[in-house]
């Protein structure tokens, strides 16, 4: 019964990305998030998650802005999210995603604010910026 009001909130808060950007995405490509630690964790997205999550289809990574690949993913919820990125993950089709991306000098909190900054640029700015604001309070 929790999912119903979620989703509602989510239909109507405006995307970061209206819809998914042609060919390889990189970073420069995506639009600055006003928070610090999405800010932040855009910057760690490029240098350790971009070359997989850009688009590219080799390796099986849902890819940025994609909101059809992201709108199940994001249905799991956060936790599920940054526990997958952070020990690492195989799908259902055998892909498989590295724990922290193959960077284990990533801090559990670089790899939640990289996953937060994909989450805002696909579909999630609402869930996005809701972690954001408590990464904040607990930086306080
Ligand atoms: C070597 C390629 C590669 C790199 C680098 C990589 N990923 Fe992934 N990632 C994948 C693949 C492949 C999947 C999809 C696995 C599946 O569901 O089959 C994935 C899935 C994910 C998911 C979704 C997990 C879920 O439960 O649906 C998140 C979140 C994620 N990656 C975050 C990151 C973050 C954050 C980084 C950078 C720190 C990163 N990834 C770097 C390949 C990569």
């Amino acid at each position: 019964m929790r999912r119903l009001p979620l989703i509602v909130f989510l239909a109507f808060s405006t995307p970061a990305m209206a819809q998914e950007l042609k060919g390889f995405v990189s970073r420069d490509r995506l639009p600055d998030p006003s928070m610090p630690a999405l800010l932040a964790g855009g910057e760690t997205w490029k240098d350790s998650c971009q070359n997989c999550h850009g688009g590219n289809k080799l390796t099986g990574a849902p890819k940025i802005t994609s909101l059809k690949a992201w709108a199940p993913r994001i249905d799991q919820g956060m936790d599920v999210l940054f526990d997958h990125a952070i020990k690492g993950f195989t799908g259902p089709k055998y892909t498989k995603m590295p724990a922290r991306g193959g960077n284990a000098d990533l801090s559990d909190e670089d790899v939640r604010a990289a996953v937060a900054f994909m989450v805002w640029a696909s579909g999630g700015k609402a869930v996005a910026e809701t972690w954001a604001q408590s990464a904040i309070q607990k930086m306080e």
